[in-house]
């Protein structure tokens, strides 16, 4: 058993958690909206108005607070009129990045309805790579104009006549990739045409400039992309935040060694890196006005997901205890991020829910979201850790890196702290003192997710193998001391008098 201590000072909130850290990304790719989000109102999956009810229940219980559509690479193909058009005259077109056809089904008031039902903002990623700024302007009209136009009585015509008031706008994806292979000089000069009307039109979106993403594309490093876009684009007025996305892998979904184990989570020191980074940037090029930073592609994505198998994976409790981690990271640095989208919502990636036909299983990671939702717009806390670390070499990095075996967040939100441990370790339980500095605790209540092994998974045979259990209510007298177990995530819920 290891020892570790968590020093937290509840009078010292460093901001304000954005709930759209807690966000999702939801791509046309394999299985991800069609069947995953939309069967159609025809089908006998259980649906509203062509969505599935099961889908809908899951992220409305996670109060998910932003998605992210139509991609992804995709983005940068998707032309919004396919989707607009009666449906049976909409085009059935080709998905270029992930080899399938797209048959246009699932277009912008699909996705609003989507939204709704959700209860969830709206992020849209537009077209850069092959798209036009007046294209893009027409699909902001459609979206967002209240007065008189052939777009916004083609919305009124598709049965929305109120605006629909979308702030989020992301201009392009990975623009120095699949969104058209630009230099990042070359983006910032598109970036600033396409937002100088997007702004002019509707001053009340946000807007997101495509950042770096390390490692792909032999890209320039990941500092030189956000330092030239940002040197480049100098009208401050026109960015709302820049996007940065980054992956994982580190052995197979479910069949990792244990070094491989510790590897995936020394990565994350790669990742708080990269936030540091554009944190400084962002304050040195923006100084006057607030640029947010999101992260609006993340998390793991296995060797064995591929393009053939719609980059389907297996999602095991270690990809639980590492989202976790890396939440508890974004939770750290909320000073700047301002949203973060998991890679992808239904079974894509590091999906929260997968389906089979009219089944539907909940992964490890959706219990995360589901543990962590109350950390949206609490105040973050400062706080310190002591605890026994172990090496690992971040992907991307030349050194070697001592990394605790405890990640840990706590913020504060009418007189509860919640805090969330994450034992990144493959064996060790750790015993910590919880330090409050003097706050009298009246109780404790928690839930920890966990089980025999860090390999093990939710099958849609056995969907109930990771499930968070309850911890009994606590009353504190003295000092509060609690044992993490290895691989596992806990979230207690610490009253104060
Ligand atoms: O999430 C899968 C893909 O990964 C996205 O389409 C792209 O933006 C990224 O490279």
């Amino acid at each position: 058993m290891s020892e570790a201590c968590i020093r937290i000072w509840p009078e010292l909130p460093k901001a304000t958690i954005n709930p759209n850290i807690y966000g999702h990304f939801a791509e046309h790719l394999g299985r991800c909206v069609y069947e995953g989000i939309w069967v159609g109102p025809k089908s006998e999956i259980p649906n509203q108005d062509g969505i599935r009810v099961d889908v809908i229940a899951a992220l409305k219980q996670l109060r998910a607070p932003v998605v992210r559509w139509p991609g992804g690479c995709f983005a940068d193909q998707y032309h919004w009129r396919d989707g607009v058009k009666p449906l049976k005259k909409r085009p059935q077109t080709t998905n270029i990045w992930w080899q399938q056809s797209e048959p246009n089904e699932f277009g912008t008031d699909e996705f609003m309805r989507f939204c709704a039902a959700v209860g969830c903002e709206p992020y849209i990623c537009l077209n850069v790579g092959s798209g036009s700024p007046r294209e893009a302007l027409g699909w902001l009209e459609y979206c967002n104009f209240g007065g008189d136009s052939i777009l916004s009585k083609l919305r009124a015509h598709n049965g929305h006549p109120e605006p629909y008031g979308i702030k989020y706008w992301g201009v392009g994806n990975e623009n120095w990739g699949c969104g058209g292979r630009f230099t990042a000089t070359d983006y910032a000069k598109e970036y600033t045409r396409y937002a100088s009307y997007l702004r002019a039109f509707d001053p009340g979106i946000e807007m997101i400039a495509c950042g770096a993403s390390p490692g792909d594309y032999k890209l320039p490093t990941f500092v030189d992309w956000n330092h030239d876009f940002c040197a480049e684009m100098i009208h401050a007025d026109l960015i709302d935040h820049l996007s940065i996305h980054r992956y994982f892998n580190r052995g197979t979904g479910a069949t990792f060694s244990d070094s491989e184990y510790a590897a995936l989570f020394g990565d994350l020191v790669a990742m708080e890196r990269d936030i540091q980074q554009a944190d400084r940037l962002l304050g040195y090029f923006y100084p006057d006005r607030f640029v947010g930073l999101i992260i609006d592609e993340w998390g793991l994505w296995h060797p064995s997901a591929v393009v053939d198998n719609g980059l389907e994976q297996v999602s095991t409790l270690r990809d639980a205890v590492f989202a976790a981690a890396a939440l508890n990271l974004f939770n750290n640095y909320a000073h700047r991020v301002t949203m973060t989208n998991i890679a992808q919502t239904i079974n894509v990636l590091q999906a929260i829910a997968i389906t089979d036909g009219g089944a539907m299983c909940l992964t490890p990671t959706y219990y995360v979201y589901d543990m962590m939702r109350f950390h949206m717009a609490a105040q973050s806390l400062t706080h310190e850790l002591d605890c026994p670390t172990f090496d690992a070499h971040p992907m991307g990095l030349r050194q070697k890196h001592s990394v605790p075996q405890l990640s840990v967040s706590a913020s504060l939100a009418r007189k509860k702290i919640l805090l969330t441990v994450a034992n990144q370790t493959v064996d060790a339980d750790i015993e910590t003192r919880i330090d409050l500095r003097g706050a009298k605790v009246l109780n404790v209540l928690g839930r920890v997710l966990n089980s025999a092994d860090p390999r093990d998974a939710n099958t849609i045979e056995a969907p109930k193998t990771i499930f968070p259990k309850r911890l009994k209510r606590e009353q504190v007298d003295g000092e509060l001391v609690h044992t993490f177990p290895a691989h596992s995530v806990t979230s207690l819920s610490i009253s104060l008098a």
